[in-house]
């Protein structure tokens, strides 16, 4: 089963940014597009175009295919592959190439950008959206370590779980001119019961494997985490809130 907190996500929600600049026939190439619900809204925006997926995971790209199936989309491809290497396509194919929350997990972002912008034609653009900021509330202890371990597992695996404070450097390491760029923020919030659910399910045991492997926490650390989350779920005060930088640059 995908990531329930993948799942719940949107185009609407997701990619505002870039929406208003769709036209319905542009191809957009979406870049480690996970179960794919945000590239299936993309489609729905460009419906005489098309949206190529691509994510490293092959179970997320069979979940992406199965939903583009059941949701009757006919201009969503998904395909596996890494967003760092666009071999396959050649130079200027696309309209438009998107990420999601994929800069954080990438070891070489300034290097994937350069790709990314390879394969734009002249004037497409590229669109951003990666975290900033996080806050948690109420700050229950076993969240607080959550939160604290996550930056430094990322960091260990050479991501960056605060990307999009470099987006703008990283665009204009990778070529882009950044008085073709729009920098931007917006706010996202996950409360209330349903939310809750979803997140709690997603975190829960999230760290567990990647904290025991590097020895960062013991089994019982990681105990109290996952308790914390199931405590967390049951509060109603309780919400996630980021900061996500949310950039387009124009090639
Ligand atoms: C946080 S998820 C975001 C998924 C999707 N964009 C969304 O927001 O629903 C990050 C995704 O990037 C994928 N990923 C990580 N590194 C990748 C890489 N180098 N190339 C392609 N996909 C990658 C992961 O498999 C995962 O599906």
């Amino acid at each position: 089963m995908a990531n329930p907190i993948l799942q719940a996500r949107t185009a609407a929600k997701q990619a505002a940014h870039i929406l208003p600049h769709l036209k319905s026939s542009m191809t957009i190439l979406d870049v480690g597009c996970g179960p794919g619900t945000i590239s299936l809204g993309l489609a729905e925006a460009v419906p005489n175009g098309k949206v190529i997926g691509i994510d490293l995971n092959p179970a997320s790209i069979k979940h992406a295919q199965e939903l583009a199936i059941e949701s009757g989309s006919t201009n969503a491809t998904f395909q596996v592959g890494g967003a760092e290497d666009l071999a396959a396509f050649p130079d200027a194919s696309f309209d438009a190439v998107h990420e999601h929350q994929l800069l954080p997990y990438m070891p070489k972002p300034v290097e994937a950008i350069r790709e990314w912008r390879r394969v734009l034609k002249p004037g497409g653009i590229l669109s951003l959206r990666s975290c900033s900021f996080i806050i948690n509330v109420p700050e229950l202890p076993g969240l607080v370590a959550y939160f604290t371990h996550l930056p430094k597992i990322l960091s260990r695996r050479g991501g960056d779980v605060h990307a999009g404070r470099k987006h703008a450097t990283w665009l204009h390491e990778a070529g882009f001119d950044l008085k073709n760029a729009r920098l931007d923020s917006v706010a996202w919030e996950l409360s209330g019961a349903d939310g809750r659910m979803t997140f709690a399910a997603g975190a829960g045991n999230r760290l567990r494997e990647p904290l025991l492997a590097l020895g960062m926490a013991t089994e019982k650390e990681c105990d109290g985490i996952r308790n914390a989350w199931e405590e967390w779920k049951g509060m109603e005060e309780g919400r996630v809130i980021t900061l996500d930088s949310a950039v387009l640059a124009w090639k």
